[in-house]
Formats: structure tokens, sequence, C-alpha cells
């Protein structure tokens, strides 16, 4: 470490010893004002933060100068933030300047700054123009600060349409959805059919496949309540070679499922690796552990995933939780051991009736995670039921919608008994 660096970081570490100033009137800011011009860039941003706690025109100056001046994103971003601490109208032509940043932070920054303001006619003007940003969390933030957080409470949001509870619908899932009113489903929780891979899933085509996909769950995004959660159990799956003059082919589909849910209003929060152990997975990896040859590489596939989305809103899950009466959230916590990573390590289950299940410990945890109690979950490729029957166990409603006629009949030998069993137009005359 040389001079320079030594004493740059002794600076630093009694700049941070300061911590708060409660009382800033009783310091003299000309200390920090003298280290603006320092070489080191972090001794600079932290003099700026300090300079935030004080008021004054000769801070204001120096600040605003540094703006200009400092080559570093972070000491720029600290001075917005210090300025923006002042609230000072004089500053109100300073961020109008600021908020043409090519950084999105320090953009968001001018705009809280401004929005001190927002009483000025002028200022909520110079903003509005900014919903077409070319930054998404800079429309977004202006979204929700100008066209308003929703704060008010929704007495339906906790509520259940008791004529969708404890019902499995036998039929076309397109054919089923489009009886029901919106914002129907707290959870859905899903594995769709996969890609011509087994018996109950032939589509012309992947693209034929991925358009029948997105038309469901545009219509569950329909369904879905404000602010919540849809989780897509999918995995990349393989179709085998005709035979050995051509390749095996490999279709993406969460990534591709991912790509439209996106765009359809959903906000992407988590991917959650489903993996199974090492014996229970078809082996791949046989050729390569023969033949070693470089490009010929095929690894078992031990993981499926669980992406994680939220219907996007401008409220915050706190505003979700409190649509719930603190007894049934609190009746809801998720207490004792929990998974604390997003790897989550299950073994799968094989089922008498239906080739491809989801293990009740899987079901367990979204339900557990991602729902409240009394809450209605939603499965649109009910299958053989295990949405069901574990929302059952947990205290949770459920809707199904399962196209083949035997499987309906292994969701019956699982299901409570009070669970009504209906067709397309049964549905229809009930939502009516
Ligand atoms: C991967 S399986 C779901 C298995 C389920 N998660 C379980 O634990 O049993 C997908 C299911 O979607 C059903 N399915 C396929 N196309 C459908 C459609 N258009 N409408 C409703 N269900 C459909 C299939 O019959 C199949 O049972």
């Amino acid at each position: 470490m040389d001079g320079a660096e030594s004493s740059a970081r002794k600076i630093l570490s009694s700049l941070r010893s300061i911590g708060r100033i409660h009382n800033p009137e009783s310091y003299d800011p000309s200390v920090f004002l003298s280290l603006l011009d320092h070489q080191s860039r972090d001794v600079r941003r932290e003099a700026v933060k300090q300079l935030g706690k004080f008021r004054g025109e000769s801070i204001r100056k120096a600040l605003t100068a540094l703006y200009v001046s400092d080559r570093s994103t972070e000491v720029k971003r600290e001075c917005v933030s210090s300025l923006g601490r002042q609230r000072s109208e004089e500053l109100i032509p300073f961020f109008r300047r600021v908020i043409t940043s090519p950084d999105p932070k320090i953009v968001i920054q001018a705009i809280q700054a401004l929005l001190v303001f927002r009483a000025d006619d002028s200022v909520l003007n110079e903003l509005a123009p900014l919903d077409s940003h070319p930054n998404e969390m800079v429309r977004d933030y202006i979204a929700i600060e100008l066209h308003g957080r929703q704060r008010g409470n929704d007495p339906d949001h906790a509520a259940v349409d008791g004529r969708l509870q404890d019902v499995v619908v036998e039929g076309d899932v397109r054919d089923i959805l489009v009886h029901i009113r919106a914002s129907a489903f707290h959870l859905v929780f899903t594995s769709p059919p996969y890609y011509n891979a087994r018996d109950y899933s032939l589509y012309p085509s992947y693209r034929a496949y991925l358009e029948f996909l997105r038309d469901v769950f545009r219509e569950v995004h329909r369904l879905t309540k404000d602010g919540r959660f849809l989780v897509v159990n999918s995995s990349p799956i393989i179709l085998p070679r005709p035979n050995r003059q051509h390749a095996s082919r490999r279709y993406p589909i969460p990534f591709d499922i991912h790509h439209f849910l996106v765009k359809d209003g959903w906000d992407f929060i988590d991917d959650l690796v489903w993996r199974k152990p090492d014996f229970s997975v078809k082996n791949r990896v046989g050729g390569f552990l023969q033949h070693r040859k470089p490009l010929g590489y095929k690894p078992n596939t031990v993981t499926e995933y669980l992406m994680v989305y939220r219907r996007k809103s401008p409220r915050l899950p706190d505003w979700n939780m409190r649509q719930y009466d603190d007894e049934v959230l609190n009746a809801s916590k998720v207490t004792g051991a929990f998974e604390s990573t997003n790897v989550w390590e299950i073994d799968p289950v094989s089922d008498k009736t239906h080739s491809a299940v989801f293990p009740p410990a899987l079901c367990e945890r979204v339900i557990r995670y991602y729902s409240m109690l009394g809450d209605l979950v939603f499965d649109p490729f009910g299958g053989s039921g295990t949405v069901a029957a574990v929302a059952h166990s947990l205290g949770r409603r459920f809707f199904l919608t399962e196209l083949s006629a035997e499987y309906v009949a292994r969701i019956r030998a699982r299901v409570p008994v009070h669970t009504r069993f209906l067709s397309v137009s049964d549905i229809n005359a009930s939502m009516r």
C-alpha cells in the first residue's frame, strides 16, 4: 500500500466513524468541503455523504459543481442524493437537468428530489413524459409516483368465490377459464404439459405449443388477484433423434415461457431449482463416460425449474399481507424449518395413473410460502390432483382444470369428498 492509499484509508475510516451527525449546526462543514477534490473516489463520496447533512448555499454550490466535474458515477450519485436532502427550491433547475442523465439510478434520485415540489404544476409537467423513459425502472417509478401507489384496501382480496371453491372441472382449460370472472385466484401453481414428450401432450409444432401456453397464461393473468404469485414448474426437454443420421433436439421450455410471461404482465421474482437425486434421472452421460471426446458431453439432467412470478402491481407484497386479518396472517406464518436457498432437494414420486406428478413435498413448500390460509389455489393442468390434495391438507381451497377423464378419475380418489366435479357447461352455468 503506498502512502496516498494509506492516508485515504485513514481519512475514510474517520469519515465513516462520524456516523450520524445529529446536530449539524455544531459541526464545521469546511473539513468535508476540503475533501471534495481528494484523489480517492471513496473519500470524495464519503465527504459528499456527510455534507448532505448540512444546509446552505455554499454546500449546494460545491455539490452541484462536483456533480458536473467528477468523473465517478458513485460520487455523482452521492451528490444528487445529498442535494436531494437539501429540499431546496433553488435546486429545481439543477434536478431538471439531472433527469436527462444516462444513469437511471441518478434519474430516479432526481425525480425523488423533484417530487418534493409536486405541488408545483411545472415540476409535474416536467416529470410526466418520463413515463415513456427508455429505462424500465424509471418508467415504473414514475408510474407509481405519478399515477399513484394504490394504498386503499380491497375487501375482496382475501375473499374466495364459493362457486370456485374445491372444484375440479374436466375439459380444456381454455374453454373453462373464459367463464370465470377476473381476480379469482390467490396462487397459481402448475406444471404445464411437456411438449410432445408424453402421450397427453401432442402439438403440431413447438411454436403452436408455446402459443397454447401463452393463451392459457394470459387468462391466468386475468384471473390472478393483484400482486399474487404464479409458480411454473418446467424444464428443458429433449426429443430423441429419429435415427443416428439425425440429432436429438432440446427445447428450452422454461426460458421460452419466461420470455412471454414478462411481456404479458408478470414480474419475475425467483428461479427455484428442484434438484433430484442422481439415481432418479435418465442416464445420458454413459456415452461420454466411455469416449471422453469433447463436444460429445451430455450431462444427466437432475434439475427442473420452478419459476416464480408476481402479477405486476403498483402495490408491494406488504399491501397483500395487510388485506388479511391478523388472525389469518399469524396462522399462515411459515413456522419452524424452511428452505433458505433456491435449490430444493426433493425426491421425485411416481403415480400409478399419471406419468409426471408433483412430489407432495414440493407442493407443500410452494403453497406454504406463497399463499395464506383459506386462499384459493389454482392448477390449470391438474393432472393427478397433487395441488388439490396438498392445498386441502394445508387449509387452503383449490380449483383445478384437467383435460383427461382418466386423470380426473385419479383426482377423485385423492381429494376430499365434498369436492365438486363439474363439466365445462356446468361451470359456465354456475358462473352466470
Ligand atoms: C405435467 S401434467 C401435471 C401433473 C400434476 N402437476 C400432478 O401433480 O399430477 C400436465 C397435465 O396437463 C393436462 N393437460 C394438457 N392439456 C390440457 C388442456 N388443454 N387443458 C387442461 N389440462 C390439460 C394433461 O392431461 C396433464 O395431466
